[in-house]
């Protein structure tokens, strides 16, 4: 097989931690050709999706860990399967990758997740799809109704529709000391829509990382718990990753969401939840895979490789 994943520079990758490193360095035991490129060196050009595409050279050492051989204009149906690995923003230009893709997938290239399901899914905005899981949440750029949500839910959290990382989360607690002018930051003046949600204090326990890979879910969850004071658990935010079981609620979430997003076109999702509510469907480019293979023992790339197999063989069945 020959894969090429559209992804950030290799040279920013951190090997330790990275998922996309992960995937690529079992693609590359079981004898699959890597290859990468970036949304930069995408083209539509004479009618095709092209890139310029360069081979991946796996050399065994985590430091030093490749070589890239020289790039070459290539259409994207050239390979066997396309891994959309670049991280968020998610922005006009991630958007406007999307519609390449889709584009290529008309000229006959596999690419996962498929571009019109990432599109589709809006990470915080998909669990509105799956209610009977959330926590009491409200989306608007309305100050009125966010304020009325606070006085009936007392403890909130903001958050903006397209942050990652726990980028532009704040706590609002019953006092309301600040509320104004997070409601004026968020949302700049009532000019950008945002999520409100009732604070859930199990967070204390950890935001878990679940990932659903192929339609099956990952037997362990990440729990990132939050360090010293802070209401983010992400890793990003200097939350503490922690490996552990699913609990019975998570499994119940896990596996009612599974089959549903597969069918959707979504091979690898990571679900974040907080207690028993799902607060986020994560489909751009998830992560957590070595902290889980780390403590727990279980390949998660392995898993993911075999989920890739699978999906690329339905889909020569397919044609
Ligand atoms: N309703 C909530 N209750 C408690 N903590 C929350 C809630 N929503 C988010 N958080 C905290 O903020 C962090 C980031 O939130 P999340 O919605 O996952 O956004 P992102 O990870 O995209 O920045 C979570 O890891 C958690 O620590
Ligand atoms: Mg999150």
């Amino acid at each position: 097989m020959k894969i090429a994943f559209l992804t950030d520079p290799l040279s920013q990758f951190k090997t330790y931690k990275d998922s996309t490193y992960a995937m690529m360095v079992e693609a590359g035991k079981r004898g699959y050709a890597v290859y990468a490129f970036g949304p930069d060196d995408m083209a539509l050009e004479s009618g095709k999706v092209v890139a310029n595409i360069s081979r991946v050279i796996l050399t065994g050492d985590s430091h030093d860990w490749y070589r890239l051989e020289a790039a070459e204009s290539l259409p994207l149906s050239a390979f066997d399967a396309i891994l959309q690995r670049k991280d968020p923003p998610f922005d006009m230009e991630y958007i406007y990758s999307t519609y390449l893709l889709e584009l290529a997938e008309q000229q006959g290239a596999r690419v996962f997740n498929k571009p019109a399901a990432i599109r589709n899914h809006n990470e915080k905005l998909s669990i509105a799809q799956f209610s009977q899981f959330t926590a009491p949440t409200l989306v608007t750029r309305d100050e009125q109704r966010i304020r009325a949500f606070h006085r009936e839910h007392q403890d909130i959290i903001l958050k903006p529709l397209d942050g990652m990382g726990g980028t532009g989360i704040f706590r609002i607690r019953e006092d309301g000391m600040n509320l104004g002018s997070v409601i004026e930051t968020l949302t700049v003046n009532g000019s950008r829509t945002i999520m409100v949600q009732r604070y859930i204090p199990e967070i204390v326990h950890g935001d878990k990382r679940i990932l659903l890979i192929g339609g099956k879910v990952v037997p362990f969850s990440l729990a990132r718990i939050p360090q010293n004071g802070e209401v983010r658990g992400n890793l990003a935010a200097g939350g503490l990753g922690v490996a552990q079981e699913l609990s019975a609620s998570d499994l119940e979430i896990a596996q009612t969401l599974a089959p549903e997003l597969y069918q959707r076109g979504l091979l690898l999702v990571g679900l974040d939840v907080i207690g028993s509510k799902l607060t986020e469907v994560n489909v751009t480019s998830p992560t957590c895979f070595q902290e889980i293979t780390q403590q727990k023992g279980f390949n998660v790339a392995a898993m993911f490789i075999d989920a890739l197999e699978a999906a690329v063989d339905e889909h020569v069945g397919n044609d």
